[in-house]
């Protein structure tokens, strides 16, 4: 009897295998589920996963800046009916009116046998592109400039203040970062990443990425991008690598002969901290209408600074007028951003004029 009793537990082990096998294919697991994608597109998809990995896995490119760890809010997309009790992880990220409308975090709702599901159109234009690393440059102690060239597809097109999701290479953790390049360079594109101390994926792109190593993209993505159809004055605020999406803006606006009165702030702590001051310089001797103001919150003595010093929002608030008919791009940490909304608010401005992208 005991010689049997292992062929007895294997006997019973597989059986029990075969039972979860087959209760996962009749109640949903593997068996074939259908999306249908603002109301005309058809999806045949497989799995229990989450929307925000299948759609991926079909091409579709929800964005995400957290890699479906429920802490960025960026994946929201909007459910036509059926629709799931909010998750807490959820609730953070959706206003009142979103979660009646249906909206929830693609990365913490299954697929279901049937779903409608309704997308912003400008995300089924986004793509993933295999890149090659072609040039890193050191810009600061602790920000990096990432030139990728696109090698299949080989062009993209992005508006200017828009970023796209780094797949990093070698720990394929993906983060969001703006785009940096001038958007007339359709082949390639730039990425200002800053480093944080034990974050995941610039620790990998400041101590391991090397020229050469191969890379994935996805986007475009973002509704952070410059109104071209606007002749409205322009003041930009950013600070640290918030100046990546600013730099792609003042490309395109140099490029239509800066026709726009631009101020623009960056803010930063001591002169080690500024970078592309050259850059910036040069375009406002090129263009009257562009002034560029750098500001040190505390400057080392040995930086013998000539330039504004204080807090940037003490140095908009000091230096802006009434912005009644400005509109406003800004760029960086949340707390910044809140910070300086306040002082636009002090100065008039009208609040469907201010544009922002979070880093958070
Ligand atoms: C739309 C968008 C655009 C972005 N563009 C840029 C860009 O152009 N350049 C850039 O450098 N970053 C940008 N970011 C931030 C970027 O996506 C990552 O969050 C950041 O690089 C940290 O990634 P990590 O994997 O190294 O850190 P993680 O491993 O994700 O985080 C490690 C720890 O650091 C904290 N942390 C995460 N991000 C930050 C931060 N930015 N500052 C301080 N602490 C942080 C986390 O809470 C966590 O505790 C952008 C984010 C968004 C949402
Ligand atoms: S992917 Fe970040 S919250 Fe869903």
């Amino acid at each position: 009897m005991y010689v049997f009793l292992p062929l007895i537990i294997v006997g019973v082990l597989l059986l029990i295998t075969g039972v979860l096998i087959l209760l996962d294919y009749v109640f949903g697991g593997s068996s074939e589920k259908k999306i249908t994608l603002n109301k005309d597109t058809e999806l045949v998809v497989f799995g229990d996963e989450s929307v925000l990995t299948t759609l991926a896995a079909n091409k579709v490119f929800i964005p995400s800046a957290c890699g479906g760890k429920a802490t960025c809010g960026l994946c929201k997309f909007r459910l036509v009916d059926d629709v799931p009790k909010v998750k807490p992880t959820e609730e953070p990220f959706l206003s009142k009116e979103e979660i009646e409308d249906g909206i929830r975090l693609s990365c913490q709702v299954k697929v279901k046998d049937k779903m409608q599901i309704m997308l912003p159109e400008g995300l089924l234009s986004a793509k993933e592109f295999q890149t090659v690393v072609s040039e890193i440059e050191e810009l600061t102690y602790d920000i990096k400039r990432v030139r990728f060239e696109l090698k299949e597809p080989h062009s993209v097109d992005f508006k200017p203040g828009q970023f796209m999701q780094l797949k990093v290479p070698g720990i394929e953790v993906i983060r969001a970062y703006s785009l940096a390049s001038d958007p007339a360079h359709t082949d390639y594109v730039e990425m200002l990443i800053r480093l944080v101390p034990k974050g995941q994926a610039t620790t990998y792109v400041h101590k391991a990425l090397r020229v050469g190593d191969k890379a994935i993209l996805i986007g475009p993505f973002g509704d952070f991008f410059l109104q071209e159809d606007s002749d409205k004055p322009i003041v930009c605020i950013a600070g640290g690598s918030g100046k990546a999406p600013i730099r792609a803006i003042l490309f395109r606006l140099k490029a239509l002969g800066m026709p726009r009165k631009v101020q623009y702030f960056f803010g930063a702590k001591s002169l080690k901290d500024l970078f592309y001051t050259e850059e910036f310089k040069a375009i406002q001797k090129e263009y009257p209408n562009f002034e560029y103001i750098p500001a040190l919150s505390a400057p080392d003595a040995s930086d013998n600074w000539k330039g504004e010093v204080g807090l940037i929002t003490d140095v908009l608030d000091r230096l802006t007028g009434d912005l009644t008919a400005s509109e406003a791009y800004l760029c960086g940490s949340p707390g910044m951003i809140n910070a300086c909304i306040n002082v636009l608010n002090k100065h008039k401005i009208i609040k469907e004029n201010v544009y922002f992208d979070n880093f958070s």
